[in-house]
């Protein structure tokens, strides 16, 4: 695979990097040809040195429609090799890819936003909508369930009366109800959408880059353990932390507000 991606577009910006499903004329409809080329890119960005924060949107009106109903499903169907392929390439990069990236992922919801779109959604440690994007978990409209893993998803970060009705009913609902029942951060008018999202990208840039990834390599990971594994285990990746960390962020900020006393952690981001 070549990064001459034809279904999504990649660009970088001064440590941003945005990667944008581009196929608006189809709303960004996730075809096995998108599932191949994002997984390809955030393989590459994952190890790219100018990537300091990845943002997920789509281009155009849309973030995207889910799963294309004609190439992924239709067109699979009596193809089980590249069903498979399609599967765990969409699979890969909606979840394993995301949620292991080294750096942080926000998605910047600005439009329809259904079904196999929610994952890379719940994946990403950030999510921001616009407040008029659309919502939807349509599947049970034309009769599949919330597959792949959005069903999971779903149970896994949003209220349980939530995910029943909305998964149940297939009502659709817009960006402030996304986060009002926190499958987003939080939304913002749609002319505000790209500046608010830029100015958290930028916020997580100020942060010393180990410590980021610790902190949400260790606050990810802690869902799921006991309180004697998770105990165990952050004991262990602070550790790990000071070892990896260039920058000796630690020392620094102990040195800075005990002995300088020039800098208060508690307030502002972390002077570098
Ligand atoms: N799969 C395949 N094609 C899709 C698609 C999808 N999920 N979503 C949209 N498209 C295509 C349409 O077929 C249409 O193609 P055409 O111009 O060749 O006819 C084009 O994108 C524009 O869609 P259209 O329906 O005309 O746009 P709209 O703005 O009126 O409605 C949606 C947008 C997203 C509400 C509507 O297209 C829709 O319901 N899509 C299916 C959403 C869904 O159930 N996704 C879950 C999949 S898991």
């Amino acid at each position: 695979m070549t990064t001459d991606y034809k279904n999504i577009a990649v660009e970088k910006d001064n440590g941003i990097t945005w990667v944008m499903f581009n196929r608006p004329e189809k709303r960004n409809a996730m075809s096995p040809q998108l599932h191949y080329e994002m997984d390809d890119a955030l393989m590459r960005l994952a190890i790219d040195d100018e990537t300091k924060v990845l943002i997920i949107t789509g281009k155009g009106d849309a973030f995207s429609a889910g799963q294309d109903l004609k190439l992924y499903f239709r067109e699979t169907e009596n193809d089980p090799v590249a069903k498979q392929r399609a599967q765990q390439a969409a699979n890969s990069w909606r979840w394993h890819r995301i949620t292991s990236f080294p750096k942080p992922t926000i998605a910047m919801v600005n439009g329809y936003c259904f079904g196999g779109a929610f994952t890379q959604v719940c994946a990403c440690d950030i999510a921001i909508a616009s407040d008029t994007a659309t919502f939807g978990l349509s599947e049970v409209n034309w009769g599949v369930i919330p597959g792949g893993i959005v069903s999971w998803n779903i149970a896994e970060l949003l209220n349980h009366r939530d995910a029943m009705f909305y998964a149940m009913t297939g009502l659709p609902f817009d960006g402030r109800k996304a986060a009002e029942i926190k499958l987003v951060n939080y939304s913002v008018p749609a002319d505000q959408l790209h500046d608010e999202t830029v100015k958290i990208a930028k916020l997580l840039m100020e942060k010393n880059p180990a410590t980021l990834r610790y902190t949400k390599e260790a606050v990810r990971h802690v869902r799921g353990m006991s309180h004697d594994q998770a105990y165990n285990f952050l004991g262990a990746k602070l550790l790990a932390l000071q070892q990896v960390d260039k920058e000796k962020g630690m020392q620094k900020g102990l040195n800075e507000f005990l002995d300088s006393k020039t800098y208060k952690p508690g307030f502002g981001e972390f002077k570098r």
